[in-house]
């Protein structure tokens, strides 16, 4: 039976079917790979970084996803879009394990596009979003931000969004040296083991003065409140608009919850975390793993030899 929405009973909680995926920063850390290739499309094995991404949306059964891209746009709306030329020379082959390799990222979702004119920081990145998405609430993934694709952050994230409502964000614990290369949140438990209520947002802040460990990641469910107060944020730190800055607002609210996180998350845009996810995601996949394994614990063997060498020259010497 289908119960008629009436001003008793509340009104059901939307479903978030949009995601947003950020993807128009400089990559200043990964130059000059950066120069002239986003860093959302630096290959992770043999996908770039945003199709795990847009993958991991499509997983957890959002079906419309908003790039928000900015002077590197073409490569990454033509990834994402047909490519008929090579489409006809491998059906002309019959290769029909590439040609599904080609087709897959513009089956994945509704994808569309949006450029962000300046990169004026993430905050502003997500306000570009505003009209695509609407009076819904949406999540947002961070293009260079890759989750494992084995893990369900996000299912779990748009799971506590319908029970808590309000905005989710993703937090992982750090050791408090590296707190200052992330959005930092103070926390309060909840009854529920793994969620928690984030009473306030500091972004970068200093090992000294943070709140806690919390770390907030790239992965957002967010409510379109979240707009109207990105509208009325001035530029933070390093001039740019942030969205920790916003949230800290929505916060004092009492309308935020974080989900810890304990699985394994890269930061592609960084260059020893690209190295790291590379070498786990090869490992992991059937096709290349066990060879790659093999080859992999070699050569770790022979720099551990070269460095018993070492230590026992040092030793002699
Ligand atoms: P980062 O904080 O990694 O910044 O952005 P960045 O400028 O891209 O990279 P570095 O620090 O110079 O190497 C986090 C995410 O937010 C997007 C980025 O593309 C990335 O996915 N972003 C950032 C935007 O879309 N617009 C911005 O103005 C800033």
């Amino acid at each position: 039976m289908i119960v008629p929405h009436t001003t008793d009973t509340p009104a059901p909680t939307p479903t978030v079917r949009k995601a947003v995926v950020p993807a128009a920063g400089l990559g200043t850390r990964f130059l000059p790979a950066t120069k002239a290739t986003p860093k959302e499309m630096l290959p992770v094995v043999d996908k770039p970084a945003i199709q795990y991404v847009v993958e991991e949306a499509a997983a957890a059964g959002l079906d419309d996803v908003l790039m928000v891209t900015g002077r590197h746009k073409r490569a990454i709306e033509d990834h994402f879009d047909h490519a008929f030329e090579l489409e006809q020379a491998l059906a002309a082959k019959g290769d029909a394990v590439r040609l599904d390799a080609v087709r897959d990222p513009a089956r994945l979702a509704n994808i569309h596009h949006i450029r962000q004119g300046e990169p004026l920081g993430l905050g502003h990145a997500v306000l570009c979003a505003r009209r695509h998405v609407g009076d819904q609430p949406f999540a947002v993934l961070l293009g260079d931000d890759l989750i494992d694709p084995r893990e369900t952050l996000l299912s779990t994230m748009l799971d506590v969004r319908e029970r808590y409502a309000g905005s989710v964000i993703a937090l992982m614990e750090v050791p408090r040296e590296q707190i200052h290369l992330y959005g930092c949140a103070a926390v309060e438990p909840t009854e529920e083991e793994g969620v928690v209520r984030v009473t306030g947002l500091v972004e970068k802040p200093s090992p000294e003065t943070a709140p806690s460990t919390y770390a907030v990641i790239g992965r957002y469910v967010l409510d379109p409140a979240v707009f109207d107060v990105l509208d009325r944020t001035a530029p933070g730190r390093g001039g740019e608009i942030q969205l920790t800055d916003a949230l800290q607002t929505l916060a004092t609210d009492g309308t935020v919850h974080g989900v810890v996180f304990e699985g394994l998350r890269y930061d592609t845009g960084d260059k020893a975390d690209y190295l790291r996810t590379v070498v786990r995601l090869a490992c992991a996949r059937p096709d290349l793993g066990p060879e790659f394994t093999t080859w992999l614990k070699g050569f770790v063997a022979e720099l551990e030899g070269r460095e018993g060498a070492g230590r026992g020259r040092g030793l002699a010497a």
